[in-house]
This record gives C-alpha cells, structure tokens and sequence, in this order.
C-alpha cells in the first residue's frame, strides 16, 4: 500500500481507497451509511481527512470478524464528538465485541455438527432434522403441522 507524505491532510477517494485497501465502492458506501464522511470540492469531488484511514482500518477490522454495519456505525457514533477511535477505543470495543462472537462461533459449531449428520441424507424432516426446523418447540408437543394442532384447540 503506498505512503501517504504526513503534509497531505485531505485525501482522494483514490488515495483513501489505495492506502486503506478498501474499494472505492466500499468508501461510497461506508459513507452513505455514516461511516466516514467528506467533503466536496467545487468540482464536486470528494475529500476526506486523514483521519478517515484509521476510521476504515476500524471499519475493515471490525467486519472481517463479522460485527454487522449498524452496530459498528452504532460504536463510532458513541464517541465524543464522533471522533476517530483511538487505539484504547478498538480495545475496549473489541472486548464488548468478544462475547458476541464467542456466542456465534458456539452456535455455527453446533450447526457444523449438526450439518455431519445431514451430509448424505437429504430428508429436511420437520421430525429429525435439526437443520431443517432447529425451533422445534411445537414438535415436543404435537404431531402434524403446527397450524394443525392450533386449529384443532381452537373453540
Ligand atoms: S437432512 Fe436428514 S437429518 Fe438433516
């Protein structure tokens, strides 16, 4: 990724897109969801501070382990004045964002171990599968389809 010399404040979207490694259609996009903002030249054209890389390198990071958009957008909003978040705020949004991922990692390791028992047989049973209809509060109680039973309770 190329340098930037520290005596450019405002960047191209061509600058921003080459140093941070995110596509130019990535920066529109972080920016018409509030992620990053700029301004526009008298030719219209978009400039960003330099700030805007550390709040892409944010973004980039914060998605690859798979924290959605709006719950990033939420944690830069958070900060003062929605300033660019600073080494101590990735650590503390990292920690929050820990747990949620532990959880995740929990849940596709079931459904990995689930999927074993599913590879070769092709049923989707309502009854049996687990992938198929992993809530399955109403097969515990009734058999049949579950608009069935509640017909047949209803006066
Ligand atoms: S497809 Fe048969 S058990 Fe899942």
């Amino acid at each position: 990724m190329p340098q930037i010399p520290e005596k450019i404040h405002e960047l191209t979207v061509g600058q921003v897109a080459a140093r941070s490694g995110a596509a130019v259609s990535a920066l529109h996009f972080y920016e018409s969801k509030g992620l990053i903002t700029s301004r526009r030249t008298s030719g219209n054209q978009r400039r960003y501070c330099r700030d805007t890389l550390r709040r892409v390198a944010f973004i980039r990071a914060a998605q690859r382990v798979g924290i959605p958009l709006a719950t990033i957008r939420e944690a830069l909003a958070e900060l003062p004045e929605e300033r660019t978040p600073t080494q101590e705020d990735w650590a503390r949004l990292s920690e929050t964002w820990r747990s949620e991922l532990d959880e995740r990692i929990s849940q596709l390791s079931r459904l990995r171990d689930h999927l074993t028992d599913c590879i070769g047989c092709g049923c989707l049973s309502l009854d049996t599968c687990v992938l198929s209809n992993p809530d399955d509060v109403f097969g515990d109680r009734l058999t049949g389809s579950r608009l069935m039973g509640e017909r047949r309770s209803r006066p």
